[in-house]
């Protein structure tokens, strides 16, 4: 009798973890930050932006029916990807592809790399670069790929310029692998920073759009009011009071692993992503979408 109890205990307990998993790996966050139009200006009263990064091409829905109905539901007026829409474990583009198709009918989107996507380097049977066939898919369905460039865009009534910074920089050359940040170039990085920032004249708002959040210090020589960043996926385990776990390219309790980080004029939005690393579940850590609205 004891032994039939303690089995039935433990069914459940199981079936419990399962649906907390699935609960906490599915349901979309939606964390909106709001900034005054006082420090930004009238001429960008209203401007809805959403976040999104690290979909590790996970769907959330038919090809990614439901996060493309969430992210409309926002109403943004410009949509900024962060990285890592692929994932090296899979040889597939379809779920990446399947939400920008829907994102560009939203809102225009403006894409970086991730290290998932310079993971993608040559396909065995075309021998051509996956990250350059990717790239074209996205081209071609208007997405705009900032890689080491800046763009300007109206909107509303003023002009932003959206800055974004190629995630090779912040890889090992040619093999594709995360670098730490003291093996970076740091004044190289800056260097490329201070070249992104001479593309363009003066907007009423600048944006820096970067894979990894470990580099702030370095991306807020842009000037850039707003960072956009992803890659830490919250610390993957959130535990109440204390934080993430553990990040790539920052250890075991990450600093900037979700949430806002401000240094010099910038600030940085780090989204905690959609989808998974390596490690296969979120605990405490919903996938998040992130609205920065000016009003
Ligand atoms: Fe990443």
């Amino acid at each position: 009798m004891m032994k039939k109890t303690l089995s039935l205990g433990a069914a459940i307990g199981a079936v419990a973890l399962g649906a907390m998993a699935y609960y906490g790996n599915n349901k979309i966050d939606v964390t909106e930050h709001s900034y005054s139009k006082e420090d930004f200006g009238e001429n960008l009263d209203g401007l809805r932006m959403v976040h999104l990064s690290d979909l590790q091409m996970k769907s959330f829905g038919q090809g990614n029916k439901k996060l493309a109905s969430r992210v409309k539901s926002l109403r943004p007026d410009l949509i900024f990807f962060t990285g890592d829409a692929l994932d090296r474990r899979y040889e597939s583009f379809d779920n990446a592809i399947a939400l920008m198709e829907k994102l560009v009918d939203i809102a225009p989107v403006f894409f970086v790399d991730g290290n998932h996507e310079r993971a993608f380097v040559i396909d065995d049977e075309t021998k051509q670069s996956m990250l350059e066939i990717f790239h074209e898919e996205l081209k071609k369905l208007g997405v705009r790929i900032l890689s080491n460039s800046s763009e300007a865009v109206k909107v509303r009534n003023g002009k932003i310029r959206i800055m974004g910074l190629d995630e090779k920089e912040v890889m090992i050359p040619g093999k594709n692998r995360l670098k730490k940040r003291e093996d970076v170039d740091l004044g190289s990085l800056e260097e490329t920073i201070r070249s992104i920032k001479s593309q363009g004249d003066d907007c009423d708002l600048t944006v820096f759009l970067a894979h990894e959040p470990q580099f702030i210090k370095e991306y807020s020589t842009s000037d850039a009011d707003f960072v956009f960043s992803g890659h830490a996926h919250g610390g993957q385990v959130r535990i109440p009071f204390i934080g993430g776990i553990f990040a790539p390219g920052q250890g075991f309790l990450p600093q900037m692993s979700e949430g806002v980080i401000v240094h010099g004029r910038s600030i940085m939005m780090v989204s905690r992503g959609l989808g998974n690393s390596s490690f296969p579940v979120r605990v405490f850590n919903c996938p998040e979408i992130i609205l920065a609205v000016i009003e």
